[in-house]
């Protein structure tokens, strides 16, 4: 047993979320913390809402609340999709809490103590038609490296170099659209992450190796362009402020830390908030401080994330200069395209977290997504590939299967699961492909490949099917009855592993599966492959009952449906 700290990128708190950040983060995170509970693992999975930052004080202007008030109502309406998700997180937090504001103040402290943060006077981008400076990401342009026309004054999100507001190229105001722009002088605190790229550099070289491709290129790439100096404060309203003991004059003006120095810092803030809710039982500082080094810390995030979790938060924890936990294992993931174009938020292109659920239950989504999950390259959501998925997959492969075996034998044998013949040679030749098919799913979610890894459930479930195709109780019966009686007792005890191995995929589904059977087991633990191999969890006798349906096919009408109210086919 070991310890598993696991984090997902905080999603911003403005907006519900659509698919493709769903699946770049707190789902597979989920999916992960899952399997490791079951495994028997002491895990504590962590996320929170990103509160601060600019677009959290437009959307709140846009609303007409105050800003705490939008975030308060904007993090429940987050909380309840993840809820409907079936996303078990220990804790889901909020960055704009206490304790983020105290350890983040504490963070810049320590750096200042130890010469990381110097105070700047810089000339920043000001639009008198807004009547405000512009932070980074409301100044956009051309990017400078790649010529992405929408790129952004922190960031080309086409070839995800960091960029100054003042590199673009045509710049604007992304607020007002305005070229109006000045650039006025003012003070802001800088972290000297030059200073700290040596420390970085070989943190890295480090853990590279370990990590997967798409996380060590895009960590080089940016080790390679050479750690800048970065400011770390904003003038905005909302914000952890800076803290008055060490800068009364910047804390005066109101500035506050930029949202990128405080988020990350809420994965520690948000498990002190998850502490304090059990202040007797629960250290929150067992999982990130000094003894923490039996811990492994894997976290979730999309790649434009990357060079924060890789790089900047890196250099920021190595120059507090105190035993704070660092990231082990660092899952990154490609974009999850909407018929080959971007989902978008702000411009509502795609499927969106609270619509999906709107149209179909968790578990439909959850499968979907984790076996097409975009992990070697970007990959394509459509709703004729969706659609096919579901019917194959979940409807005719696992849930057929399930409806078919049980009501069949409660039809023939009642509502007990049959006795029948001792186990024969179908029944070994079947037991050694699923203790070879479990070898394989556990080697592949221990390696965090998702897609492999629902790959290797879905031969499962197929080797199932094959099993029955062959045996065929329903001819078998009717010339020897205890011969069908033990193919369907197997195939029941394939349903009862299916319901453990599915549950870090399917949980709802899965906990339906379990419940088939009075068998007083609703903790799904993990089973080993001598289990999987003699197919005996389930004993003859042991009283059953048929579930509903458990997946819907979908037909063409749905189809057709679902592209009309969505649309984008045009990519
Ligand atoms: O890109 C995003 O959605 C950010 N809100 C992720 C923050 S992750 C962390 F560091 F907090
Ligand atoms: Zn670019």
């Amino acid at each position: 047993m070991a310890r598993h700290l696991i984090t997902s990128a905080l999603p911003y708190i403005n907006g519900i979320k659509h698919l493709g950040n769903m699946v770049g983060s707190m789902l597979p995170a989920d999916v992960y913390s899952r399997y490791l509970r079951q495994r028997g693992h002491d895990v504590l999975y962590i996320c929170a809402t990103d509160e601060h930052g600019t677009p959290a004080e437009l959307a709140a202007k846009e609303q007409g609340l105050p800003v705490d008030e939008f975030c308060a109502q904007a993090h429940d309406a987050q909380k309840a999709v993840y809820d409907g998700f079936a996303l078990a997180f220990d804790y889901f937090g909020r960055s704009s809490s206490p304790e983020n504001r105290e350890i983040t103040q504490h963070f810049a402290r320590r750096l200042n103590e130890n010469g990381f943060i110097e105070e700047r006077a810089i000339r920043q981008v000001y639009s008198p038609a807004d009547g405000r400076f512009l932070p980074d990401r409301y100044v956009e342009g051309t990017c400078p490296h790649c010529g992405y026309d929408k790129a952004r004054g922190d960031q080309c999100e086409n070839c995800t170099r960091v960029l100054d507001p003042t590199d673009l190229i045509n710049p604007r105001s992304a607020i007002s659209g305005s070229t109006d722009l000045e650039v006025r002088e003012t003070k802001h605190l800088f972290l000297l992450q030059s200073k700290l790229q040596h420390e970085v550099e070989e943190w890295v070289s480090r853990h590279e190796d370990d990590w997967p491709q798409l996380a060590s290129s895009i960590a080089r790439k940016w080790l390679n362009e050479g750690l800048h100096d970065r400011a770390i404060t904003r003038d905005l309203d909302w914000g952890v402020p800076v803290p008055a003991d060490t800068w009364p004059e910047l804390a005066a003006e109101g500035k506050v830390f930029y949202v990128w120095f405080d988020a990350p810092i809420e994965y520690i803030g948000a498990t002190k908030e998850w502490a304090a809710q059990d202040p007797e039982n629960r250290d929150w500082k067992s999982w990130w401080y000094e003894s923490a080094d039996d811990v492994r810390y894997t976290e979730f995030m999309a790649k434009d994330n990357v060079p924060f979790h890789t790089v900047m938060f890196p250099a920021t924890e190595l120059g507090v200069r105190e035993p704070w936990k660092m990231v082990d294992y660092v899952k990154a993931f490609n974009w999850l395209t909407y018929y080959g174009g971007k989902f978008s938020t702000s411009q509502k292109r795609g499927v969106f977290t609270d619509q999906a659920l709107d149209i179909l239950p968790a578990d439909y989504w959850r499968y979907f997504l984790i076996a097409n999950a975009p992990e070697s390259d970007d990959s394509s959501f459509t709703w004729e590939h969706f659609t096919a998925t579901v019917n194959k997959d979940l409807a005719d492969t696992l849930g057929n299967f399930v409806n078919r075996v049980l009501s069949f034998s409660k039809k023939r044998f009642g509502e007990e699961v049959p006795a029948g013949n001792a186990a024969g040679e179908a029944e070994a030749k079947l037991g050694g492909q699923i203790a070879e098919l479990l070898a394989e799913y556990e080697t592949q979610m221990e390696a965090l490949q998702f897609r492999k890894a629902a790959a290797a459930l879905r031969a499962l479930w197929s080797a199932g099917n094959s099993y029955l195709e062959e045996k065929a109780p329903w001819l078998e019966i009717k010339t020897d009855k205890d011969g069908a009686a033990l193919t369907l007792r197997t195939a029941m005890n394939l349903i009862h592993l299916y319901a453990v191995v599915s549950e870090p995929f399917i949980p709802s589904t899965a906990k339906t599966m379990r419940e088939a059977f009075s068998l007083g087991d609703d903790t799904a633990a993990w089973v080993t492959a001598d289990e999987a191999r003699a197919l005996a969890s389930v004993p003859a006798g042991t009283p059953f009952t048929v579930p509903p349906v458990l997946f819907a096919k979908l037909t063409d009408e749905d189809l057709e449906t679902y592209k009309e109210r969505f649309g984008g086919t045009e990519g």
